[in-house]
């Protein structure tokens, strides 16, 4: 791929990543300070002012130039008192607004175009807590590289994405757009992500900028209900939300996004400790912090600010950059500074690092570097779609597979495909799906029927899920009364060799604004299941959907469970390949699965409580009326082949500060196909200044074996893994026991016992 941009890439001299290497933005622009300092000194307070100010492209630029609605924003952008836009999508249209900013202003700043680019521009991968269940970062580094020029060759250069919020709760609909709730791993894709998207130069035109959003809590909206009041305290904060923005910060992330939400009581949009001083001060972060949608006027219905001048006081006070389409920023900045209200230094230091990034993206040096319409010729879009597969394919994770009924012979008889979902061509591509095209997924018939051709495959809808029109912002309708297809479904099944049934969610039941109170599944489908179960048991169940699922009457009946999630472009060829056995599943849940929606919060790193458990009576801490702990654990998953792991060594039972030890497992493939497996490290801090989780993950490694072939795993455990946010407000290592726990899952483990000294 890089020789589709040389020409350009010759323009771009020096050596890669001098500046800001303390800080981790990485570009080979030279002398940046000096740079936005000869520029910020000319600028007026109104155009320092324009450079906060975001708009969304809600009007078509490559038209004529409107004279209503729009004509206000156009003049600002010829004025250059617009910093950047969202929502821009074409070469065409980039360029006609780059140029009415280029060629008509005084100040002449290049605008940057952002666009939520989650899962892939135009071809799709799974969303992103489908992908994290591989465990896979070169996969996660991949996907976000191919979709960064996908997103360059229509003039997007600045993604509002990752998306590192930790959640816990499955009734969030936004789960899906995370990594799920662990924090080791949420920020181990964080950098991959921020590394696939940016490459080691800004300045690069395959590559674009990065956003860590939503800083900070969003992912802990009570209830799981989107939006709403998060009411946590320093400890989980620090040691369950932040680590990944730090790691995305480390990495360099050209941006951040704040947050919706209010964080024990303030505006995370507000927050001067979580922007002003934790990020930019004792972090040092370097880039700029755009505001979530209209989030700064949003103090406003928050009883946070009286009006838009008020709220735009508190935000720049608190370190909020840039104004994302709130007009708040526009209403208030200019006349804040002039009554003395905002010290011009505020915007001042704003200004600075919105240019920084721009300089940093080579924008001065080609305002058009990212506007090529040559490029989408050349984006190899028909490889992307075989990575894209593979990516898939390595998502899947095996819940069940009772009496080996996977993988599916090929030679099988009659396979009755059967569910709302199975020929659905449209919800695995997702929510928050950038340019996927609606209905352009192969569906897991399609997908069976290329690899089958010459089988009896029969499909049936059985019931119908989502019905209507389906879009972003509009509330979806689920079918609960129409029970016409389910007849000639039960029919089909009665004489099938086996049921491929393939139910779930539909892709608009989760995404922003997407939050359930059940997680079960919606509408009819459960009828239909236990209808075609009463005439076959021989049922593999495939699972299309974004957040995990309440399963219990599933996982108790049927044999074969198959986590397919929302697989993106090539779901239903990566679905039929695991099941025919041409891909071995290899995916480890990155969420707990519950076994009934009231457990939710549910996830395997609480803490303990001074009433963990006992046999005796009732007054503990757990549920009365359900077996207690998750029916699928954090970590789980299947493989066609087994593990056997040997007893766990390490190389010394004591650690002390500075050194390093060694944990050594051998793990063996018992079976007798080759295999992946994710090995996975956690430990416990037994006794601490504050209560520590049961277990936390600290490490994995995703390995491949050989029928019957042994490796020996080892992780480094050193001081820096031991640390945590301690009572004394500060990221250090406590003497004392800890458990280190190994295996394949977080239930499943070894322990050994270090102990760990100064
Ligand atoms: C979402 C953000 C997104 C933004 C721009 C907001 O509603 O919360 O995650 O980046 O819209 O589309």
């Amino acid at each position: 791929m890089r020789k589709l941009f040389l020409s350009t890439l010759s323009l771009v001299v020096g050596t890669i990543g001098l500046h800001a290497q303390e800080t981790g933005l990485k570009s080979s622009v030279k002398n940046v300070e000096a740079k936005v300092d000869s520029v910020l000194n000319i600028m007026t307070l109104e155009e320092k002012v324009g450079q906060m100010i975001q708009y969304n492209g809600s009007w078509d630029l490559t038209g004529p130039a409107s004279e209503t609605g729009n004509k206000q924003k156009e003049d600002r952008l010829k004025k250059g008192l617009v910093g950047s836009m969202l929502n821009v999508l074409s070469v065409e249209a980039t360029e006609k607004a780059q140029k009415l900013n280029m060629e008509n202003s005084r100040i002449k700043i290049p605008i940057i175009f952002g666009y939520d680019v989650i899962h892939g521009y135009k071809t799709i991968f799974p969303v992103p807590l489908a992908e994290t269940a591989s465990w896979d970062m070169e996969a996660a580094e991949e996907s976000a590289r191919i979709a960064a020029l996908e997103s360059v060759a229509e003039g997007v250069n600045w993604t509002f994405s990752p998306m590192i919020d930790v959640s816990r709760d499955a009734r969030w609909g936004r789960i899906m757009e995370g990594s799920g709730e662990d924090p080791y791993l949420t920020s181990q894709v964080a950098v991959a992500k921020v590394n696939g998207y940016q490459g080691d130069d800004l300045a690069d035109p395959n590559t674009i900028a990065a956003t860590a959003k939503h800083f900070a809590g969003y992912g802990f909206a009570e209830g799981g209900k989107d939006y709403n009041t998060v009411n946590i305290g320093k400890n989980e904060l620090h040691n369950v939300i932040l680590p990944p923005f730090k790691a995305a910060a480390d990495a360099g992330a050209a941006t951040f996004m704040n947050a919706f939400n209010t964080l024990d009581g303030i505006p995370a949009t507000g927050s001067e400790s979580l922007q002003r001083e934790l990020l930019k001060t004792e972090w040092g972060w370097d880039g700029f912090i755009v505001s979530d949608w209209g989030s700064i006027s949003e103090m406003i219905p928050h009883g946070f600010a009286r009006d838009k001048v008020h709220a735009a006081e508190i935000a720049v006070k608190a370190g909020s950059d840039m104004d994302m389409e709130g007009g708040a920023y526009q209403a208030g900045l200019e006349q804040l500074v002039a009554e003395g209200k905002v010290d011009e230094k505020l915007i001042n230091d704003a200004v600075r690092r919105i240019l920084r990034v721009k300089f940093m993206m080579g924008l001065f040096d080609d305002p058009y570097r990212y506007i090529n319409a040559e490029v989408k010729n050349e984006v190899p879009y028909e490889q992307h779609l075989e990575t894209a597969r593979d990516i898939a394919r390595k998502s899947i994770v095996l819940l069940k597979n009772e009496n080996d009924l996977l993988p599916m012979s090929a030679s099988a008889g009659k396979i009755a495909v059967i569910g709302p979902l199975a020929n659905d061509k449209d919800t695995p591509i997702g929510n928050w799906r950038a340019q996927g095209e609606a209905n352009s997924a192969v569906s897991v018939v399609e997908g069976l029927k290329n690899q089958l051709p010459d089988s009896e495959i029969v499909y049936s809808e059985g019931v119908k899920l989502g019905m209507g029109e389906r879009s972003f912002l509009m509330p979806l309708e689920i079918n609960k009364t129409d029970t016409t297809g389910v007849g000639e479904a039960v029919m089909n099944a009665r004489d099938a060799e086996v049921v491929v049934m393939v139910l779930g969610e539909d892709a608009f039941q989760s995404g922003e604004g997407r939050s359930q109170a059940n997680i079960g599944f919606a509408g009819l489908q459960l009828e239909l299941l236990k209808k075609v179960y009463a005439v076959n048991k021989n049922i593999v169940l495939v699972l299309i959907n974004g957040r995990p699922m309440e399963l219990s009457w599933s996982a108790e009946h049927i044999p074969a469970i198959v986590e397919a999630w929302q697989l993106g472009s090539e779901s239903g060829n990566a679905i039929a390949d695991v099941l025919l056995g041409k891909y071995n599943p290899s995916g480890k849940l990155p969420v707990s699965f519950p076994r009934a929606v009231g457990q939710e919060p549910l996830y395997y790193n609480y803490k303990n409580t001074g009433r963990p458990y006992s046999e005796q009576h009732v007054t503990y801490s757990h549920y009365t009326d359900i077996e207690n702990g998750p029916l699928f654990p954090f970590g789980y998953g299947l493989s066609y082949t087994t593990f056997d792991y040997a007893k766990p060594t390490l190389s010394s039972a004591t650690l002390t500060s500075g050194e390093t030890a060694t944990l050594s497992v051998a793990v063996t493939n018992s079976g007798d196909t080759k295999g992946k497996e994710v090995v996975q490290l956690y430990l416990r801090d037994m006794v601490a200044s504050t209560s520590r989780p049961v277990k936390e993950l600290k490490g994995f490694e995703l390995i491949e074996l050989e029928a019957g072939e042994t490796k020996t795993v080892e992780f480094e455990i050193s001081e820096e893994m031991l640390q945590f946010y301690t009572a004394n407000e500060k990221w250090e290592a406590e003497e004392g026991e800890f458990r280190l726990m190994v295996g394949t899952n977080s239930e499943e483990l070894q322990t050994v016992t270090l102990n760990f000294q100064k």
